[in-house]
């Protein structure tokens, strides 16, 4: 019964912004620095990325399973190694390139930086969360 399965997900995130997908290499610059200033002057990571506080919010969510660790039958659980790869528009942080030195993305770390969902397996049975940010 795949419904009553407790599954116990160690994680690797993968945090994917859809702003565009093209690597660029920029190190130190200032337009990169007043980049990141004009893009969260007046940004709330509190607030969700609707313009209409009405409407729903499209977080796509893509499961990478990597390894099943262990499968315990006697009690409903798998454990597995997976990422996770969550990827939503918020449409706040956009910006021309043009003005940025051709700056296309940029990154960020930490939950109290930009917006992200927040999203829980609802039958989890989490031991130990092990979260990595990775590069692609
Ligand atoms: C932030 O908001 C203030 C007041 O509305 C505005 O003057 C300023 O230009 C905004 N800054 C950016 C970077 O959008
Ligand atoms: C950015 O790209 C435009 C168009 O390709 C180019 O004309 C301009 O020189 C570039 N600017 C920088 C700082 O690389």
């Amino acid at each position: 019964m795949v419904s009553s399965i407790n599954i116990l997900i160690s994680v690797s995130v993968l945090y994917f912004l859809s702003f565009n997908n093209q690597v660029s290499v920029v190190e130190g610059s200032k337009r990169e620095a007043q980049l990141y200033r004009d893009l969260l002057a007046n940004y709330s990571y509190l607030v969700r990325p609707v313009r209409n506080p009405k409407k729903a919010l499209t977080v796509t969510m893509k499961v990478f399973i990597q390894q099943v660790l262990t499968v315990d039958a006697k009690h409903q659980m798998i454990e597995v190694n997976a990422w996770l790869k969550y990827v939503w528009t918020d449409f706040r942080l956009r910006w021309n390139p043009l003005d940025y030195e051709n700056i296309t993305s940029v990154r960020f770390y930490g939950e109290d930086q930009i917006w992200q969902p927040d999203i829980l397996l609802y039958n989890r049975y989490i031991e130990e969360l092990r979260i990595q940010i990775l590069d692609f």
